[in-house]
């Protein structure tokens, strides 16, 4: 600390004339007389224009209220407001203080709405956070909602005003059709899959393969998608994880299956696997020199598959596929609104699997841009590990490949019915939320106030306020800062975006 004269103190409150340090004397005398020279012009130049005319600052609106301040009782001043002297940190104090506001993730991104406690305007882009802003680990986004609030509008907006940046926006599975009109009006497709219609997906359909990767790589790479999908699918019909000798099976099968096509040429089908599952024998000898007998062991396997091939499902992803992937469409949708009527949702989410299987394998090429995958109604697939640990190894994949993907759900608690605490379910859907930098939360239920605030971390006045947002409006936590948006939506959105047409 060094000792300043009294002459000095006085300026405190004044911006005192910079001096670099190590400056030696004769220059900071000379830089103070250049400050009083610029000063006594200053003043010469306004005393020539007492009228004002030389200054250049723009005209301000009149102020409020008088320099006194807000007239009246309400200003709390003539000494009937007394309170005690009190001394605090900064950090208490901006603890304390209430008309704190967020500054903000900067103007890049689309545009969302409304930053209700800022009064600015909102935008976000997971693309351009990362790396950004401390914490953003990952583009992933979820959002919860109860029903009715604005979710699916949130993320059809955002779809709709991401397109104009140039990205791609896929919807692996649409359970209530709704993606569709936003798909057309944006000239993007749709597939409507269901009994009775036209459209086959293959999820074993490849990839063509991007030319940064090899040839070896890749066909490594298929291989292990298409393992990972037979698996997901088997433990989503058995309701069950699978059996070491059920892994080889599925393994041994593909393998022969892959094997004989390419022979052909022409892409493996489900009723392929269905079929060298269903025989033993030829399953024993493929395997060649291994212990146990896989052909017995492969025998719930094969009824778990008939069901994709002979069962509700049939036809449907079994058959070349009557699409190509376009990746040049600014937008994809699978509307399968026509499928999982009857209560019992097993078709539902497998349909869900086969047609994401087939749009993220379609989606591996790194150099296809940026790109949204939005599971829209997520919740229907919680309570499948299979599903869960696919859509996992998806979530790994989405940095190195340029993918953000949004999950839909309704309460914050689906991602607890995926298991028990410590379950291997429960550890999936925790590693999703997890992977997920960006958290969005609309409504939610009073009962659901505790399981929210647990999984995110809120604090006491977000899980109050939660609790009463209303439509469109939401708190977002991205990379845990906090923002209560107003999602803003243009007439024209509105009108395509509508799903409460029905109830008017
Ligand atoms: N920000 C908003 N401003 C005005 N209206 C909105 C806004 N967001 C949504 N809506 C309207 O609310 C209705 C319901 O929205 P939406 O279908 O997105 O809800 P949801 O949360 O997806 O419901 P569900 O859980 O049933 O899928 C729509 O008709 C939509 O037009
Ligand atoms: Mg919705």
């Amino acid at each position: 600390m060094t000792h300043r004269p009294a002459r000095r103190a006085r300026r405190a409150s004044a911006s005192p004339l910079f001096t670099p340090h190590g400056a030696d004397r004769a220059s900071r005398k000379a830089a103070r007389r250049q400050l009083a020279e610029a000063e006594a012009k200053a003043r010469a130049e306004a005393v020539a224009h007492p009228d004002g005319t030389a200054q250049v600052e723009p005209e301000m609106p009149p102020p409020l209220y008088p320099p006194h301040g807000r007239p009246g009782p309400g200003s709390a001043r003539g000494g009937r407001l007394k309170l005690p002297q009190h001394r605090m940190t900064t950090a208490v104090a901006a603890g304390a203080y209430p008309f704190l506001a967020e500054g903000g993730l900067g103007a890049d991104g689309v545009y969302i709405g409304r930053d209700v406690h800022a009064e600015a305007s909102f935008t976000f882009d997971p693309f351009t956070l990362y790396g950004r802003v401390e914490g953003f680990t990952n583009p992933n986004v979820l959002l919860a909602g109860v029903i009715g609030q604005g979710k699916s509008a949130l993320a059809k907006s955002f779809a709709l005003r991401s397109i104009a940046h140039g990205y791609r926006v896929y919807v692996p599975c649409d359970p209530k059709g709704e993606w569709t009109p936003v798909a057309s009006a944006l000239g993007g497709t749709s597939i409507a899959l269901g009994p009775g219609l036209p459209g086959r997906l293959n999820p074993l359909d490849a990839a063509p393969r991007p030319y940064s990767v090899s040839e070896a790589d890749w066909a490594g790479e298929i291989r292990k998608r298409r393992l990972l999908l037979l698996g997901s699918l088997a433990r989503t019909v058995l309701g069950r994880d699978l059996l070491p000798m059920e892994h080889t099976a599925l393994d041994v099968a593909l393998d022969a299956v892959v094997t004989q096509a390419t022979a052909f040429p022409r892409t493996p089908l489900l009723g392929d696997i269905a079929a060298a599952l269903n025989h033993p024998d030829q399953l024993d000898a493929a395997a060649g020199l291994m212990s146990g007998r896989l052909g017995e062991a492969a025998r719930d396997l094969a009824h778990a598959m008939r069901r994709l091939v002979h069962g509700d499902l049939a036809g449907m992803f079994d058959a070349p596929s009557t699409v190509a992937f376009d990746p040049t469409s600014p937008m994809l949708t699978i509307d399968l609104s026509r499928l999982g009527g009857s209560g019992d949702d097993t078709a539902l989410v497998l349909a869900m699997t086969c047609a994401s299987a087939w749009m993220e394998s379609a989606l591996m090429d790194p150099n296809g841009g940026r790109r949204w995958i939005v599971y829209d109604e997520a919740w229907r697939l919680m309570r499948h590990p299979g599903l869960l640990q696919r859509m996992q190894s998806q979530w790994k994949l989405s940095r190195g490949l340029g993918i953000a993907n949004l999950m839909v759900i309704h309460r914050l608690s689906d991602l607890l019915t995926a298991g028990d605490a410590g379950s291997k379910g429960r550890a999936l859907a925790e590693g999703l939320l997890a992977d997920c930098s960006t958290r969005i939360v609309y409504r939610q239920e009073t009962d659901q106030l505790h399981a929210a605030a647990a999984l995110l971390g809120l604090t006491t006045v977000e899980s109050e306020a939660i609790a009463h947002l209303n439509r469109g409006r939401g708190l977002w936590k991205v990379a845990g800062r906090s923002f209560i948006v107003q999602h803003l939506l243009h007439p024209h959105e509105l009108s395509l975006f509508d799903t409460d047409a029905r109830m008017h």
